[in-house]
């Protein structure tokens, strides 16, 4: 079992972060699979918390049922940054985060994300200031990094700034075996994130770290964790089309077997779920939204479900969502399979959309 600090895990399996998609209804769908041993909120800018700026405060929401919960922020300010996380801690916050990871221009012309590898004295400040503000005393709120291997494919920076980070007082490293320069292209590095878990290891053998990158069947875990040496794992992309990923995965590790997957109606039933949460922690129109980039993400798992996609990516109101998701339920809105093409190839012909394409875009 993992321990981040005073805090203990159920499972060493973390969802990632995923900026626009791991929102609390989503979350609250992975965690009602169990196996999840901790979930995070999408990066927050501390400014935003500060000044109560609305798209900061719907992405910090959470409740009961979403714990333990880590809340992201970044920014390349210290003293901002403590301040975020006083404000985190005080709004529900388990575990802080900081980025040290996003690639996007936005976020690194401000010094955040993985810009912070570039300038390390910087990371290790923000850490030190974090730490000091939530870290300590007699109710302390543990502070972890989500970092890249490095910003230039040549510069694997993270090998030696994760132990100095620790040594700042972060309480878990989470290492995507990408490169910035990579941004999210190619195949997840296995000896690069080996090489960071080595080096934390050596100094700090009781700190855990957490792997990430392309982890997107159960069976990738254990693959991770025996190629890198790593704790825990971290799954982002893979979560979204699979929000049951951890609970077969811990089922795998624990038991060695995989339940059998959800059925059409239980997909359908996880759907209607997500679009209610939605609906009810944020607004009918962000329900829409999501629901129609969302749909491509859940197909991946349905069958002969071009015309189901299609109709709910046009469909005008929550009327025509739910309407789409009975009728696929009782067989309708299947597109006929060519001959001689089952099931399962169709749906991994299914969908190309999402942040991986939004990801490659940006
Ligand atoms: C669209 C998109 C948004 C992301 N947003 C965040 C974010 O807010 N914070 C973060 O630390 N990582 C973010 N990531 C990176 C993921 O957390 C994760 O490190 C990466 O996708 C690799 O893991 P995976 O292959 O399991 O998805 C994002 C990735 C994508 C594709």
């Amino acid at each position: 079992m993992l321990r981040i600090g005073h805090v203990q895990l159920q499972s060493n399996l973390l969802l990632a972060p995923i900026a626009g998609y791991c929102d609390l209804a989503f979350r609250t769908i992975c965690r009602r699979y169990g196996g999840l041993g901790l979930a995070c909120t999408d990066l927050l800018s501390p400014q935003g918390l500060l000044r109560g700026t609305a798209t900061s405060l719907d992405l910090a929401q959470t409740n009961d049922f979403d714990k333990p919960v880590g809340m992201q922020l970044y920014g390349g300010e210290p003293g901002i940054m403590a301040d975020g996380a006083l404000w985190a801690r005080d709004h529900g916050a388990t575990i802080i985060d900081i980025n040290m990871g996003c690639p996007v221009d936005k976020v690194t012309k401000k010094d955040g994300g993985s810009r912070l590898l570039c300038i390390p004295d910087t990371a290790e400040r923000i850490v030190d200031a974090v730490v000091n503000a939530v870290g300590k005393g007699s109710n302390p709120v543990p502070v972890t990094c989500k970092m890249r291997l490095g910003w230039f494919d040549d510069q694997p920076i993270a090998e030696w700034l994760a132990p100095r980070l620790v040594k700042a007082g972060a309480c878990m490293i989470t290492i995507h075996g990408r490169t910035t320069q990579q941004k999210f292209s190619g195949t997840v590095q296995y000896e690069g994130i080996r090489r960071v878990v080595a080096a934390i290891k050596a100094e700090h053998p009781g700190i855990p770290v957490i792997g990430n990158g392309d982890v997107t069947e159960p069976h990738h875990v254990p693959e991770m964790i025996a190629r890198t040496g790593c704790d825990g794992v971290m799954i982002g992309r893979g979560a979204l089309s699979t929000p049951w990923i951890f609970r077969d995965a811990h089922a795998l590790m624990t038991t060695g077997v995989i339940p059998p997957p959800p059925g059409v109606e239980e997909i359908m039933q996880i759907m209607r779920d997500y679009f209610d949460l939605m609906r009810r922690y944020r607004t009918d129109h962000y329900a829409m939204v999501q629901i129609r980039r969302r749909v491509s993400w859940f197909a991946k798992r349905l069958p002969h479900c071009k015309p189901f996609k299609e109709t709910l990516r046009t469909a005008p109101d929550s009327e025509a969502v739910y309407a789409a998701l009975d009728a696929f339920s009782r067989g309708e809105l299947r597109s006929r399979p060519p001959r001689g093409q089952d099931d399962q190839q169709e749906v991994e012909d299914s969908g190309s959309s999402g942040p991986n394409a939004e990801a490659e875009a940006a």
